[in-house]
């Protein structure tokens, strides 16, 4: 239940990114007046005339319902001084050796220090390695002498369902140094019950962040390890149990691997936190490893079905990274193709929303479709790479009907092999043999010590970087994904 406004407060929004835009429009739904900035001059004039630079479900409607809240400049000065918190939501791309590059971060930081004339409170929402709100400070300082905060406010959106995330959330992490912070970062949310509040110090929320992110890619490809492993298994199974016996929610899915601007990019960025710390960790490292894996896992099974896959035509179903975004960083689409057009395939891909984005990664490598069907008109083998809901409607036997050679490979679990009367069917983690107790157990086991390795990690590095672990634990298991039941004690 929302509780009724007492405190509005005007935000500045720095950058009009996947976090920016949408937590600005949230912001706004929640009561408070937005100054959206960006330094790109189109996008902002778009943005004033209602037209997103992304797509996001619900984020237009949202907006419209907002626009008298909202307003949109690339005058980042004027905007420090009018508003009472200013928010950095720039990107931190990552640079070669894992580590995030907080030069936007940085900037932002150089324009308030230059244009701040009163207290306000500077709050980081982009994702950035522990420590970045005291370089946020010191570079605020070299150019003002007068009071401010720093906070971080982590966001946990996922691209997709970020409103809904925002709106209805796990929890709202605050980290603040002062209790002046804190009164004021409790007014931003004040529309928020109080029960999805969490406040902490600043490092200590900065860390949930990574923890929780790089927990859940961690988790992903603990389940999708297991595919490799137990290749004739059922592990949907598994995971079936697995989530039930620790009252986790909705993860797990297991697939042709994680991609995104978030977890591979922030499991690099942790790792290379625990390296500069001197700590050890052997999980860290196999995340992505075996994720890199996941992504190809279909390229033998072809080439085994196939044989030479030169000029074969190979159909896939979805290029995004994940079903209700446009979004190619990191999709696991492009490692696919990339592999699979090496061994002379022809490519011809649909994706129903992500094709315009996935023209600037793929070129003219491959041909888009228009439609689903006909993308596996005459083709050798198909692929299903995204769920979209789109493709869970198809009917399995005009698929069928339309391949040239009889071969489905599902990454996403889409269909069930019983779907299907005529073709070969492959999924993922679907095999027939059933786990024996004594397998679960080994399984469970190693998920445990896994769980172990990884809270024994995070305690040498909060630590070493003076987070609390306690809160760093908790905020991690707040998150419905992540669960209560964790770790065996
Ligand atoms: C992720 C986190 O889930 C958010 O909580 C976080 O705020 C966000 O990163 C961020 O750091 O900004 P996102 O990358 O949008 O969100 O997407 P997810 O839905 O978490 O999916 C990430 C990838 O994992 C996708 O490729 C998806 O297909 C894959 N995945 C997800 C699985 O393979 N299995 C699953 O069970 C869940």
């Amino acid at each position: 239940m929302m509780k009724l406004r007492d405190n509005m407060v005007t935000i500045a929004m720095f950058g009009t990114g996947y976090v920016g835009l949408t937590t600005g429009v949230c912001l706004a739904e929640l009561g408070n007046t937005i100054i959206c900035v960006d330094i790109d001059a189109q996008k902002i004039n778009n943005l004033k005339k209602g037209i997103l630079p992304i797509y996001e479900p619900g984020l237009d409607k949202l907006l419209e319902k907002n626009l008298d809240k909202i307003e949109f400049t690339t005058d980042g000065a004027q905007a420090i001084k009018n508003a009472d918190v200013i928010f950095i939501a720039v990107g931190t791309p990552s640079q070669s050796d894992g580590s995030a590059n907080l030069d936007y971060v940085r900037n932002v930081a150089k324009i308030i220090g230059k244009n701040i004339e009163s207290y306000k409170v500077i709050v980081d929402k982009s994702t950035v390695p522990v420590g970045t709100a005291d370089m946020v400070r010191d570079v605020i300082s070299t150019y003002y002498s007068g009071d401010f905060d720093v906070a971080s406010n982590p966001e946990f959106l996922k691209e997709g369902s970020a409103v809904d995330d925002f709106l209805n959330p796990d929890r709202v992490c605050i980290g603040v140094a002062s209790k002046k912070a804190k009164s004021i970062m409790l007014d931003v949310y004040g529309n928020m019950p109080d029960d999805k509040i969490m406040v902490t110090d600043v490092k200590s929320a900065e860390m949930i962040k990574y923890a929780s992110n790089t927990f859940l890619a961690l988790s992903i490809s603990f389940v999708n390890e297991l595919t490799q492993i137990y290749p004739n298994h059922n592990i949907r199974h598994v995971t079936a149990q697995m989530k039930e016996t620790i009252n986790q929610k909705g993860f797990f899915n297991i697939g042709l691997g994680f991609g995104g601007s978030c977890f591979p990019k922030d499991v690099k960025e942790f790792l290379h936190t625990f390296n500069v710390n001197g700590i050890e960790s052997e999980i860290l490292d196999k995340i992505i490893t075996v994720n890199e894996k996941q992504k190809t896992r279909f390229v033998p099974v072809i080439k085994d079905k196939l044989g030479n896959l030169e000029n074969k035509k190979i159909a896939l179903l979805g290029l995004a990274f994940k079903p209700n975004t446009d979004d190619m960083r990191e999709a696991p689409s492009l490692a696919l193709i990339s592999q699979l057009k090496s061994l002379g395939a022809q490519i011809i891909a649909y994706d129903p929303i992500a094709m315009t984005e996935a023209k600037h990664y793929l070129n003219d490598s491959i041909e888009f479709s228009s439609n689903s069907l006909e993308t596996v008109d005459g083709a050798d083998a198909l692929i299903i790479v995204t769920e979209w809901e789109e493709f869970k409607q198809l009917k399995p036997e005009e698929i069928e009907s339309r391949l040239s050679n009889p071969l489905i490979c599902d990454g996403r679990n889409v269909f069930s092999e019983d779907a299907f009367s005529q073709v070969t069917y492959i999924g993922v983690g679907s095999g027939k043999q059933k786990m024996t107790d004594e397998e679960l157990t080994v399984v469970f086991n190693s998920f445990f010590n896994t769980t172990a390795l990884y809270k024994d990690a995070l305690h040498q590095l909060a630590s070493k970087v003076s987070a609390n672990i306690e809160d760093v634990i908790h905020g991690m298991m707040l998150d419905s994904r992540i669960g209560p039941n964790v770790f065996r004690e």
